[in-house]
């Protein structure tokens, strides 16, 4: 299968087995373009998105070994993300697909970081049914996966995404994009207890919601002084910048892991799924671990260099082709899918 990704300012393309083995891998990333934005800019994502499909897909063939004679079904993320960077890999997966006579199969892009988990259990395991995180730039969902294909939304953020407060958070500080390996590194010699950072609903086990706005609000007035006040702040030394990364990114995963562990409980799964760039951070993972240990659930994260946005998570189109879930031509992309959340 050949699997295309370019829901946001990734450019992916994989080809992948059917026992799920990865032949190759190729992510284009795009966050050179962004940086000096602090953020993904649509019109230039999908414009980047066009020059590198071709040269993606190319190399992806090349490093599986293989040529599209080869390939037996084309797959492409169809939501949601950004709808110009969606229509460009959608659009090149149809045009595959119809010259060379294969079946089309559109996935789910939240399904898919949910399902790189499956991805490194040994075979014949399964990673369902769970609960599943899933932390990104665009999405702090937690969902109840009956399998993987059949999720439902149990809660989402009011405001932030957990990696869009990574992103906003390393911009205010002056640091690089994207923000949250950033954050990590200059965490890596500041103190988590050196500010008292506001963790949402941290006290209601009943509401599994996510709000980062008043963190990112609160580490802005440390940065910048309260507003209207005539004491300037701290002047903002090295030390400073990484005693406030430590503590903002202590917060963060404080209320991923305790919101996890209210999922678990009221759901009453034994198992915990996370995917996501932002289930890249160490400090998280090490967490997750723990939590592992001290509640008895089994936790499995992504592998690191399949949490933040690739096609090799689009395994999933394999699910979607056996049961006979294909895509006609015509078919368009989801830029802005919700799940119906449990009332
Ligand atoms: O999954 P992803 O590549 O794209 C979306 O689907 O949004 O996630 C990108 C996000 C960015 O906000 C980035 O700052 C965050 O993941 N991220 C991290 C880390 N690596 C990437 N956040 C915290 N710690 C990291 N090590
Ligand atoms: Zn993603």
């Amino acid at each position: 299968m050949l699997a295309i990704e370019s829901s946001c300012d990734e450019t992916a393309a994989a080809v992948i087995d059917e026992q799920y083995r990865v032949r190759s891998s190729i992510v284009a990333s795009q966050a050179a373009l962004h940086a000096r934005f602090a953020g993904v800019v649509p019109e230039i994502a999908s414009r980047a998105h066009l020059e590198r499909i071709l040269p993606v897909i190319d190399e992806a063939l090349a490093m599986a070994g293989c040529t599209l004679q080869d390939l037996s079904v084309i797959a492409a993320v169809t939501g949601p993300g950004l709808v110009g960077s969606l229509l460009v890999g959608l659009t090149a997966a149809k045009t595959l697909a119809w010259t060379l006579g294969l079946p089309l199969v559109g996935v789910d892009h939240i399904e898919a970081h949910l399902f790189a988990c499956q991805m490194s259990l040994p075979p014949g395991e399964s990673a369902f049914p769970a609960v599943g995180l899933v932390v990104s730039g665009g999405h702090s969902n937690l969902y109840e996966c009956r399998s993987a294909t059949d999720i439902e939304l149990l809660g989402s953020t009011l405001d932030d995404a957990a990696g869009e407060a990574f992103d906003k958070a390393a911009s205010v500080l002056g640091l690089s994009y994207p923000g949250g390996p950033a954050i990590e590194a200059a965490a890596a010699s500041g103190r988590s207890d050196a500010f008292a950072f506001p963790r949402s609903f941290i006290k209601e086990p009943q509401r599994l919601e996510f709000s980062f706005s008043g963190l990112k609000t609160s580490l802005l007035y440390e940065v910048r002084g309260l507003p209207g006040s005539t004491v300037n702040p701290p002047e903002l030394t090295s030390q400073r910048i990484a005693d406030l990364a430590a503590s903002f990114q202590q917060a963060v995963v404080d209320v991923l892991i305790e919101k996890s562990r209210h999922a678990l409980r009221l759901t009453g799964h034994k198992r915990l799924l996370v995917g996501g760039g932002v289930a890249a951070n160490t400090l998280l993972r090490e967490r997750l671990r723990e939590l592992s240990r001290t509640d008895g659930i089994q936790t499995i994260v992504s592998e690191k260099s399949y949490c933040t946005d690739n096609a090799a998570m689009a395994a999933i189109g394999w699910e979607h082709f056996r049961r006979g879930n294909v895509l006609p031509l015509g078919a368009d992309v989801r830029p802005g899918l919700v799940r119906k959340a449990r009332n």
